[in-house]
């Protein structure tokens, strides 16, 4: 074994003063596996032993990966555990490693520079110090909740005993990393030195630590701000105050979940239980959760899509070579959609050019561009000199300067195909030989705006969603003529910009839409009926979506909705032929929330309410039919599992978890359902077939089970054992 290869690996180096170093040369981050759990062990009891021949007064933990500390624990090894009681266990077996590395006699230090989460924060916290490097790579987190797990290394004990119940609550429950700043400010870390002097200044710490020189106060103490207001102390230090905190948490949390996701809630549970008790209970008490949770569908569903997810990340695309690496981008079209993708790359690094036929239209691409940066400022995402540096990488035009030294090329105007075909033409002309060109276009046919190309096999759909920067899902369309190392460069260059690639065939709506399209369309049908628009809002959201169909249709727009619709029913016939509802209401030249009117009223882009008068604009009387909401998220459910059947048959996507992703990620089909053909799974193939069977006989065509579906539930085979897969195939 190659020495590097030991991992993490503990050593003297002079003066006394140790070190434990991570770096896995076989990973581009370290992660906390069984193993590196068992090593760690080991370098603790090295540690130890160097303590007892004297020769050991400090220890430092850091990572040799320049810009990452640890990222976290395997989650693969925590999804392969299905059964409570090994859950617990498995908690207990890694809170007795940190356990042995906050025993330690000496001062231990943990130094963090770039990405520490979860484990990693944890290993962090079970060392009497903590110092990190500055600059924006720095994230320290605690994000398990995502996972629908809870910190059960230390975490839910040690940090409230760190930092106070507020803040500690705030990093935990929301998942979401601090920087270093912020997490200085909270207590989390002691120190913040400058990156370029992290390593001297470190060590020239952990000597004064070792020496006795440096303030050996504990954290929690000069944490404590000089003037502490009343309140603070009140909400963070009393009995009661501490209470109001558990108890505003909760509602918050219920009201950002509805309770569908235990994990916060058994977090606060876990932090309540554990108050005024010793680390050893307070850890026994995570411990018991996380098996608890561990074995609950929603922690299920959740784990699986982050498996599925960084499948995809993780495609044939992920080793970026040079040749499918992007290291100059260009948008035609400057529009939201131009902007936010020129936006977003130069916020991941990448010099981008915006070409655009009104110089309004680019002044309005840098000013979009420009908005997104402040916003990441005051959300103290990043710094005012980060983002005046990213900024400058954005400059637009109105001439093709910068598209010959682009390696991609996007374009996003105008959705209308004579438009396209003309721009990409004049596009291609001006692009190097080798680089790649793709479209944006939501609706129209990637194989017929290749046609008039001389290099097709260069060009590709690359399919945003709105708005760009918030967004997870990029689809990536593969035309006839599509050479797969154009979707590879793809692929790989949405990895970049931290989205999630789903590679599907060209036809019309591709994946997202033409499944969303099936729901959008029953909820049309719905008001003919005489249904209550709000209530099936309600009952929608209800079920987990972020939003009702009609709530939806007007954030995306009626006028875009209305001829998505009219595109797919001329290419799919009666079961997807428009509802008269929604194609009246098109005419009536509402637009949604864009034009302050829609199902609901907008003012200042703030919705306010249905309005009444929307029923007589769809030719509809009053709502009279009661709504059940079973019924509507029967009817809505099964219109896009059937779709998603349909999907699979006609090969658009390869797997299951391609159609999974896609939802999650593109319309927020509520992850701790798994997605949309998990959901069917859960269910039973058996039961969704007798339930479209039903669905038929009252409604028609329109729920005939597809071919697939008919198949799989006579059989009762689930989606994902017929269409297995990584999410990530080309
Ligand atoms: P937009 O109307 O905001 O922007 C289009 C831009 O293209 C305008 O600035 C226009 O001046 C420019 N343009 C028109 N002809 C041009 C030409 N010959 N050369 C250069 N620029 C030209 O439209 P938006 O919403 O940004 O949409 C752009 C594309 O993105 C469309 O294909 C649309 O289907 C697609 N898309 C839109 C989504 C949305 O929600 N807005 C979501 C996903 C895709």
């Amino acid at each position: 074994m190659a020495a590097s290869a030991v991992n993490p690996r503990f050593r003297i180096e002079a003066e006394g003063i140790g070190q434990i170093v991570f770096d896995d040369p076989s990973r581009s981050q370290n992660v906390l596996t069984a193993e590196v759990m068992r090593r760690l062990d080991a370098a603790v009891a090295e540690a130890e032993n160097a303590v007892a021949r004297g020769v050991l007064r400090a220890l430092l933990v850091k990572s040799g990966k320049p810009r990452s500390f640890i990222a976290g624990a395997d989650i693969e090894a925590i999804a392969a555990v299905t059964d409570a009681r090994a859950g617990a266990q498995a908690a207990r077996t890694g809170q007795a490693v940190f356990s042995r590395l906050a025993a330690l006699p000496v001062p231990t230090v943990a130094m963090v520079r770039g990405v520490c989460l979860g484990g990693g924060t944890e290993l962090a916290l079970a060392c009497d110090w903590r110092v990190a490097a500055d600059g924006d790579d720095t994230r320290l987190g605690l994000p398990e909740v995502q996972l629908g797990i809870l910190p059960a290394w230390g975490g839910t004990t040690r940090l409230p005993r760190l930092v106070g119940l507020r803040a500690a609550l705030g990093l935990v429950l929301s998942g979401k990393p601090a920087s270093a700043s912020k997490a200085a400010r909270i207590g989390l870390v002691d120190q913040v030195f400058p990156l370029e002097q992290f390593e001297y200044r470190s060590w020239a710490f952990a000597r004064e630590l070792a020496d006795g020189t440096a303030p050996r106060r504990r954290t929690r103490r000069r944490r404590t701000p000089r003037r502490r207001s009343l309140l603070a102390w009140f909400l963070d230090g009393t009995p009661p105050g501490r209470a109001m905190v558990l108890r505003t948490a909760r509602k918050q949390v219920l009201k950002r979940t509805g309770g569908r996701y235990p994990a916060p809630l058994i977090v606060l549970d876990v932090v309540r239980r554990s108050r005024g008790r010793s680390v050893a209970a307070g850890l026994e008490l995570e411990a018991r959760a996380a098996g608890e949770l561990l074995v609950s569908s929603a922690c299920r569903n959740l784990l699986f899509l982050f498996g599925l997810r960084e499948r995809a990340r993780k495609g044939p695309w992920a080793k970026g070579g040079d040749a499918t690496c992007v290291k100059r981008l260009a948008v035609i079209g400057a529009g939201v959609m131009g902007g936010g993708i020129a936006q977003l790359a130069a916020y991941r690094d990448i010099p981008t050019r915006m070409k655009d036929i009104r110089h309004e239209a680019v002044l309005g691409g840098l000013a979009h561009a420009r908005s997104l940066f402040d916003g990441a400022v005051k959300r103290r995402k990043l710094r005012r000199r980060e983002a005046e540096r990213k900024m400058a990488l954005v400059s637009g035009g109105l001439d093709y300067a910068g598209v010959g030294q682009a390696g991609l090329v996007v374009e996003a105007v105008v959705e209308r195909a004579d438009v396209k075909q003309a721009v990409l033409v004049e596009t291609e002309a001006e692009m190097a030989a080798d680089a790649v060109l793709a479209t944006n276009t939501s609706s129209l046919s990637v194989d017929r705006l290749a046609g008039a190309l001389s290099r097709p096999e260069q060009f590709a759909g690359m399919h945003f969603f709105n708005p760009v920067h918030r967004m997870p899902l990029v689809e990536v369309v593969r035309g006839k003529s599509t050479h797969p190392d154009t979707v590879e460069t793809v692929a790989a260059l949405a990895v970049r910009l931290g989205k999630v690639p789903v590679v599907t065939r060209d036809g019309p709506g591709f994946l997202v839409n033409r499944i969303l399209g099936a729901c959008l369309n029953e909820a049309g049908h719905m008001l003919a009926e005489g249904m209550d628009a709000q209530a099936v809002d309600r009952a929608w959201t209800g079920f987990g979506m972020p939003m009702g169909p009609y709530r939806l249709i007007d954030e995306v727009g009626i006028d875009v909705a209305a001829h998505a619709g009219a595109t797919l029913g001329q290419a799919f016939g009666e079961r997807m032929a428009p509802a008269s509802a929604l194609v009246s209401l098109a005419k009536s030249g509402r637009l949604g929330r864009k034009g302050g009117r829609g199902f609901y009223l907008y003012k200042n882009g703030k919705q306010q309410g249905l309005d009444p008068d929307v029923y007589g604009e769809m030719g509809l009387g009053a709502p009279r039919s009661g709504v059940r909401a079973n019924d509507v998220v029967e009817r809505l459910g099964l219109a896009m599992v059937n779709e998603a059947g349909r999907v699979l048959e006609d090969g658009v996507v390869a797997s299951a978890a391609d159609v999974d992703l896609g939802m999650v990620m593109g319309t927020g089909f509520p992850p701790f359902r798994g997605g949309l053909l998990k959901y069917a799974d859960d269910r039973g193939t058996r039961d969704v077939l007798a339930s479209l069977k039903a669905l038929h006989e009252r409604f028609g065509a329109r729920f005939e089970p597809c071919d697939l579906v008919a198949e799989l539930g006579e059989s009762g085979t689930a989606f994902h054992r017929a269409f297995p897969g990584a999410a990530a195939k080309a």
